[in-house]
């Protein structure tokens, strides 16, 4: 992943106290495992969660809570329990997607008991979540979140839209089977502004394809503006 350097470090710190975990266990200390990601779309949260089960070699869970609540509301606090109970008994990754659909604020207008309720039953899971598994929130909407559910975390990363260089590792790194030695990297970073590591990704791979289905393994720089253009245009359609 392309990731700024304090994100990484932080992400790092995550794994190496989870490998170590025992050693901290000895004398009381808990590992960090509970983490709060926010930030705009397509900057690599749910990517994030993924790497973390693939290092650790834990299976991934993801649980999207804005569709649980919209179609269970009235039994979201017993399926939530469910997804509670296997956390405590299955060591993994679980990953509580739209996180800020639990934010109070979005309560509003629903049955406000029931989201209480489900907001409550969470806080205690944060609580009393085993150490040994990760449970990663993540969210666009960090403000929507009630300050009761910020404290629960052992740590708070937020995601950014990439640097101009972060933004050419993206491109490069999609392209690496490629050949890309014509292309003048530097002139091509003021077409990657304000577009976010998956719409790069997303440029990257159109014009890769385009170049393979053409019978070249070849991109020049022409055919990566036409792929990055085409992204804004889909940004603005
Ligand atoms: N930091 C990154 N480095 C490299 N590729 C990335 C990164 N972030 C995102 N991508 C690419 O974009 C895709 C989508 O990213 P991801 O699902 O992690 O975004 P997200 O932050 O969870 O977005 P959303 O808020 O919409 O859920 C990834 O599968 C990957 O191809
Ligand atoms: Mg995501």
């Amino acid at each position: 992943m392309t990731l700024a350097d304090e994100t990484r470090a932080a992400l790092e710190k995550v794994l190496h106290e989870q490998r170590q975990r025992g050693r901290l266990e000895r004398f009381g200390f808990t590992p960090v495992h509970r983490l709060l990601l926010s930030g705009p779309p397509g900057t690599g949260k749910s990517m994030t969660a993924a790497a973390l089960a693939k290092e650790l070699g834990l299976p991934l869970f993801t649980i999207r809570l804005d569709g649980l609540i919209s179609r269970f509301m009235g039994e979201t606090a017993s399926k939530l329990r469910l997804v509670f109970d296997a956390a405590a008994q299955t060591r993994a990754v679980y990953l509580f997607d739209e996180f800020d659909a639990l934010g109070a604020d979005r309560a509003n207008g629903n049955d406000v008991g029931e989201a209480r309720r489900i907001l409550n039953s969470f806080l205690l899971f944060l609580d009393q979540a085993p150490a040994e598994s990760l449970v990663v929130a993540a969210t666009n909407h960090r403000r929507l979140l009630d300050g009761a559910l910020f404290r629960r975390f052992d740590l708070a990363i937020v995601y950014g839209q990439p640097s101009a260089e972060q933004s050419i590792e993206v491109l490069q790194r999609r392209l690496a089977a490629m050949d890309t030695s014509g292309v003048a990297w530097g002139c091509l970073a003021a077409l990657t502004e304000q577009l976010s590591h998956a719409e790069l990704v997303k440029a990257a791979e159109a014009a890769a394809k385009r170049a393979i289905l053409g019978g070249s393994d070849t991109i020049d720089a022409d055919q990566l503006r036409g792929a990055l253009n085409e992204r804004h245009l889909l940004r603005h359609a």
